[in-house]
């Protein structure tokens, strides 16, 4: 008898309810994965900035639901100090450097490294998320409830998202740049 064709799973959506946490978290992951591709591959300012933009806000909502929900979570049920206060730390110069890229654009010299570097520390904690024996492994591993998690990270998700509208990030945009914006300009050859 032929085999029957095994059923392609069904996929899931990227911010739909009844994803549990992990899946959630993953989707932001992915989401922001192909933006800094984008990001690498154009050369309009225009299209840096809004995709700069999309990266930094994204960034803020996802680390800020971790931080306030997954996290803590996380870190009652497996009790992984090493690995829970690692990504904090990550988080903590992630924002850093969203923080110079929110206050700068493609005018500055620093601007496309800064989104690159940014890009790097990403990578590289999603790695340390993801990995084999990572937090999100060991997060399945314990008893925590990932489905009703999912459910809070997606409430808190939408309320941040609220909160981001663009004439607040435009206000936060038009603070002075930072500490690579001022050295950037100082070593600008003067004319
Ligand atoms: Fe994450
Ligand atoms: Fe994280």
């Amino acid at each position: 008898m032929a085999k029957a064709k095994k059923k392609a799973p069904a996929r899931r959506r990227a911010t739909g309810a009844g994803d549990d946490a992990i899946a959630l978290l993953k989707a932001d992951h992915r989401q922001v994965e192909g933006w800094f591709e984008q990001f690498e591959s154009t050369r309009s300012a225009d299209r840096k900035k809004k995709l700069a933009g999309q990266i930094c806000q994204a960034l803020e909502v996802h680390t800020e639901i971790e931080h306030e929900i997954f996290y803590p979570a996380f870190l009652e049920a497996t009790e992984e100090e090493d690995i829970h206060h690692e990504a904090e730390v990550e988080h903590e110069s992630a924002k850093k450097l969203i923080a110079e890229i929110e206050g700068s654009g493609p005018e500055d010299d620093y601007y496309d490294a800064k989104v690159k570097v940014l890009s790097e520390m990403i990578k590289h904690h999603v790695n340390e998320e993801e990995k084999r024996d990572g937090m999100f492994v060991k997060a399945r591993q314990s008893d925590l409830d990932l489905e009703e998690l999912g459910a809070r990270l997606v409430a808190r998700k939408q309320e941040l998202m609220g909160d981001a509208k663009p004439a607040k990030l435009a206000a936060r945009r038009s603070r002075e740049p930072g500490v690579l914006g001022r050295l950037a300009q100082r070593m600008r050859p003067s004319r």
